[in-house]
């Protein structure tokens, strides 16, 4: 295998995100760009040589080529094995199953998640360890010196690799294995949950469904496991064929972008049961005939039931939420007598926690939810966890939710975004907010009674590392709160994230709209962060 190395120059914007980098394609087709910053992720590797790298992506616009790329790199700086998905493709939490499964050294995921593809759109690629979850903080920020000083890169000559045929080849040294990217998964879903009664419950048309694939990577997984295995009717998976631009959508699996699935299930005679997923598969957002599951709730709902499903029969260990997502889980986990992580955003802050087994379940209120089985929040999963637990208790969506908020009260929960905000706008806002912290407590506006106002900043009980600066919070004494960060995964300016909360335990008043049930926390936010003064909008983005 011949080897070439080229001279290179760095960029200076390669810093990682919440999750790994992400750029406009068109910045990723730069010259070296995308193999200055795979070069510095081999870089800030120890001990590689001769192991396993697992490949995959959610299949958008650039991923074929990258991967092509990343191949030839991997190979050239010594990996003995590349495992990669057929076409390219794994979806996030597959990924990281595959890591786990095959013992390998790590996993390059192609991947911009939820955000638009196509060329004018996003691309991402971010670095998994030997866990199956995103590298933790001290790599990614080792990455990002090695991004300021790579001056060249090895890659090896040889003929870009037939992804399209599973199969297995030498070349040079290196082997290469083409794998089917849904079977792995599919059997470690069948471990986790009882799919006989799935099963049954779809045959007897207790579990009706629909699944929207949004066009992106999920389609082969759920049409393989909801349909083929299940047997739910086919066309129960729809946009089910991943394209490179999704459609032209926003992949984003929440009520304004899911929104064929919103108005199936919202609309008349809806099935019962309705989920849909994001480009990369690690998101879900779950719904029943004429409502919507909160991520909050639907955490919370998954650890107070968690023995019905087969994996996790003998208990749960202890949950974690991000501390942006509501305090509903803390509820469940107070009751049952549970330990509850509150850590910041990002799926990476649960990987201590799970590998020390401090924890079996978490999630975050930005449509994702997991647990130990593996190191990525898993958008089937979570579907297939609903399905389970709807086929056990023989009860509709509704009612588990209902039932759910009579027992524990009910946190009332939505998120404002402003999304693409001027840098220099969303910074003075924070600053604003920061200034304000020490003079907030004991203030009240109506019912609401400032108790504390701080800026998060977590410790990791397992290795100690402290991360600061993850988000303002301001608590009332009535157990509400206004939370508002700057989002670390947007690729145009700057997104400001408001999430408001109130806990509901009057009976008579649980199902009250939740916008209306927040205006008073919404406008005493405006009155904080001043957003809509500073920008001159009048309404966020998008309301989740
Ligand atoms: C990704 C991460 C999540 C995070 C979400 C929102 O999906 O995997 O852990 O909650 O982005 O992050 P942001 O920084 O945009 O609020
Ligand atoms: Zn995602």
């Amino acid at each position: 295998m011949k080897i070439k190395t080229h001279n290179t120059t760095p960029y200076d914007d390669q810093k990682p995100g919440t999750s790994g980098l992400r750029k406009k394609v068109k910045v990723f087709q730069q010259t070296h760009y995308l193999e200055n910053f795979v070069q510095s992720i081999f870089n800030s590797l120890d001990d590689f040589q001769g192991k396993i790298l697992v490949l995959g992506g959610d299949g958008r616009y650039f991923n074929r080529q990258a991967i092509q790329t990343i191949i030839k790199m991997a190979a050239a700086n010594g990996f003995g094995e590349l495992i990669i998905g057929q076409g390219g493709l794994l979806s996030t939490p597959a990924a990281s199953n595959i890591i786990r499964k095959y013992h390998a050294f790590g996993g390059i995921v192609l991947s911009a998640s939820h955000n638009p593809g196509g060329p004018d759109e996003d691309f991402g690629i971010k670095y998994n360890v030997s866990n199956g979850g995103p590298a933790p903080e001290k790599f990614t920020d080792a990455l990002y010196q090695n991004t300021k000083t790579i001056n060249s890169y090895p890659i090896a000559e040889i003929d870009d690799i037939d992804l399209d045929n599973v199969g297995e080849m030498q070349i040079g040294g290196v082997n290469i294995r083409v794998i089917d990217p849904v079977a792995d998964y599919a059997e470690l879903m069948a471990k986790i949950f009882d799919f006989d009664l799935i099963k049954q419950s779809i045959a007897a048309g207790l579990i009706t469904l629909k699944f929207d694939a949004m066009h992106a990577i999920t389609g082969p997984y759920a049409t393989h496991i909801l349909e083929d295995v299940l047997g739910a009717t086919p066309g129960s998976v729809f946009n089910a064929i991943p394209l490179e631009d999704f459609g032209g959508g926003h992949p984003d699996p929440n009520m304004a972008h899911a929104h064929e699935l919103t108005e199936i299930m919202l609309g008349n005679n809806p099935p019962t049961f309705g989920a849909a997923s994001d480009g990369d598969g690690d998101r879900n957002m779950v719904m029943g005939a004429h409502i919507f599951v909160t991520p909050s709730d639907s955490l919370a709902i998954m650890a107070a039931n968690a023995r019905t499903i087969p994996a996790y029969a003998k208990g749960i260990s202890g949950v974690a939420r991000s501390m942006p997502t509501s305090q509903a889980v803390d509820r469940v986990a107070d009751k049952l007598g549970l330990p509850c992580y509150e850590t910041p955003t990002g799926w990476k802050f649960f990987g201590n926690l799970l590998d020390a087994g401090k924890i079996t379940l978490c999630g975050e209120e930005s449509f994702g939810s997991g647990s130990n089985h593996v190191r990525e929040k898993d958008g089937l999963w979570a579907v297939l966890f609903w399905l389970n637990l709807i086929a056990r208790k023989r009860q509709s969506v509704e009612d588990i939710v209902h039932e759910h908020w009579q027992t524990y009260g009910r946190d009332i929960y939505c998120r404002h975004d402003y999304e693409a905000v001027d840098s220099d706008i969303a910074n003075g806002i924070v600053e604003h907010l920061r200034n304000q912290l020490s003079s907030l407590p004991g203030n009240s506006w109506g019912d609401y009674t400032v108790k504390y106002a701080d800026e998060f900043s977590y410790t990791d009980p397992v290795d100690n590392s402290v991360s600061n600066n993850q988000g303002i919070r301001i608590g009332f004494t009535n157990g509400s709160r206004i939370v508002f960060r700057l989002s670390g995964t947007g690729t145009v300016g700057a997104t400001l994230r408001i999430y408001v909360e109130r806990y509901e335990r009057d009976t008579s008043k649980l199902k009250q709209d939740a916008q209306i049930a927040l205006t008073e926390l919404v406008d005493i936010a405006e009155l904080l962060c001043e957003v809509k003064k500073r920008t001159g909008r009048t309404e966020p983005t998008v309301i989740t």
